[in-house]
Parts: structure tokens; C-alpha cells; sequence
């Protein structure tokens, strides 16, 4: 098989890189792309990087075993803590959200004052930050970790009073900072957008890293020349728990109906 016609294998802590793979099918209809989840093992955001790290490179090594062409790693979280060591640790070309997202906020800012929200183990890290100066030495940057962001998002609660508190709580140091772009800087957040929109006010553009990602995975193929020929792409789906929560949920993170999910042993 020419490599061109693997798969791309796409990995996050839990359902929230589906966000990422509903960028990826939209803009890569031929490719086949196979995604596990690590349900059994989520939530990342709270761990150290150590532990983030060790998981990183086992679920990759679960994807380069089933034979792909390049690795996305659709969380945050991983991108912010482990991208560097699974580079070092596979010759397929890796792609995380983190440069896409501080891409397109630099674009995205006019004022150079730019927030980014994550969790607290993508904020702790610094990745954002690094990844903003290396574009634009110049910027204010204004950076907050939201938690409970994340269970609201799987509750389906994104645009109810609980949300609107939550969004006031955790924002409001970035509105008095009078940031004009805003990085969503994990999966689970481009949900909540409705409802970080209406509190932050339209002077400030929010910045789905999902949308940019994708775009980078397709330059990368088509400079390598790996991107699929024409034909009907799929989507496969593992999980490392019972995938009925996955199933059930997921649904909302990818925009469309999860059909199935497979269990996979760890
Ligand atoms: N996928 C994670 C991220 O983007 C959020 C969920 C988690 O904490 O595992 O950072």
C-alpha cells in the first residue's frame, strides 16, 4: 500500500478531540482517519506531565501500530506537556494544536493583547505562551485555566446560568485586560463559544485551534505528497473503556452521529 493511502491517526484524552476530527473530515473528506480516545484514563488536564507524557506515547504507539501516515495529537493538554518527546520518539510527521492556535490568534489580534484558556495543565505548562512570543515577541498575553469548563461541556450544559456563571467567573480578569482575541486552548471548549462570546462581547474574536489544526495536517500532507487519493474517506473509532458514554456524548463533540467505538485492551 502507497503510503498516501494510510490512515492519520488522531489521539485525545477523551471525546474533545472529536472537535478536531470534525475540522479534519470537513477539510479532508478522503482520508481515512482513526481516532482513539482514552476514556479509561481521562480527564488529562488535572494530571502532572510526567503521567500526561507516559500516556502520550502509549497512545501513539497504539496508532503507529495500526499503521498511519502522521499523528495529530488532538488535546491540548498532550500538545502542551508531551509534543516534543513523542517527536523525538517516531519519524511520522506529528501534529499538535498548540502552533495552529497561536497562529491564528496572532492573525486574529489587532491590539496584541491575546487571552488563552485551557486546563490546568496546559496553562501550567506555558505552551501557549512560549508558542505566542516565538510569533510576536511583542504581545500581551493573558492566560487562565477553567476547570469545570470541561464537565460542563460533556454535561451539555453550555449556554445555562450554570455556564453563564462559570464563564463570568473565569473570564473576568481577561475582559478587564481588554484582550481582543481569545484562544480556545482545549477540546471541550469550542462548545461553551455561545456562551464565552456573549460574556466577552464582540470586540473579542475567539480562536478554535480545531479549525487551524486541520488546516496544517492538510499543507503537511500535500508538501509530502501523503494526502489521500480521491474516494470515499472513513472515520474508525477506540476507545480504552465501554464505548457507550463515548457513543452517547461524543455525538456533540463531533457534530454528527458516532456510529460505534471499539474497546481496546490496556
Ligand atoms: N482534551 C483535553 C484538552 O484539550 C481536555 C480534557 C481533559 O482534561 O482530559 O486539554
Amino acid at each position: 500500500m502507497a503510503a498516501s493511502e494510510l490512515g492519520i491517526g488522531i489521539f485525545d484524552s477523551g471525546v474533545g478531540g472529536l472537535t478536531v476530527v470534525q475540522q479534519l473530515m470537513a477539510a479532508l473528506p478522503h482520508e481515512h482517519l482513526v481516532y482513539l480516545g482514552d476514556t479509561a484514563r481521562t480527564p488529562y488536564g488535572t494530571k502532572s506531565a510526567a503521567v500526561v507524557t507516559r500516556y502520550t506515547l502509549e497512545n501513539a504507539q497504539f496508532l503507529l501500530d495500526q499503521g498511519v501516515k502522521l499523528l495529530v495529537v488532538a488535546c491540548n493538554t498532550m500538545s502542551a506537556v508531551a509534543l516534543e518527546a513523542l517527536r523525538r520518539s517516531t519519524d511520522v510527521p506529528v501534529v499538535g494544536v498548540i502552533e495552529p492556535g497561536a497562529r491564528a490568534a496572532v492573525a486574529a489580534t489587532r491590539n496584541r493583547k491575546v487571552g488563552v484558556i485551557g486546563t490546568e495543565g496546559t496553562i501550567a505548562s506555558g505552551s501557549y505562551t512560549r508558542a505566542l512570543r516565538a510569533l510576536d515577541p511583542g504581545l500581551e498575553i493573558y492566560t487562565r485555566a477553567c476547570p469545570l469548563f470541561v464537565a460542563l461541556a460533556e454535561e451539555g450544559w453550555v449556554d445555562n446560568a450554570i455556564a453563564e456563571q462559570a464563564a463570568a467567573m473565569y473570564l473576568a480578569s481577561l475582559r478587564q485586560s481588554r484582550i481582543d482575541a481569545l484562544v480556545l486552548g482545549c477540546t471541550h471548549y469550542p462548545l461553551l463559544a455561545r456562551t464565552i462570546a456573549a460574556y466577552l462581547g464582540p470586540g473579542v474574536q475567539l480562536v478554535d485551534s480545531a479549525t487551524e489544526t486541520a488546516r496544517e495536517v492538510a499543507a503537511i500532507l500535500a508538501v509530502r505528497g501523503l494526502a489521500a487519493p480521491p474516494g470515499p474517506g472513513s472515520t474508525s473509532f477506540f476507545v480504552t473503556d465501554v464505548p457507550e458514554r463515548f457513543i452517547r456524548i461524543g455525538s456533540r463533540f463531533l457534530g454528527s452521529a458516532v456510529d460505534s467505538a471499539v474497546r481496546i485492551e490496556r
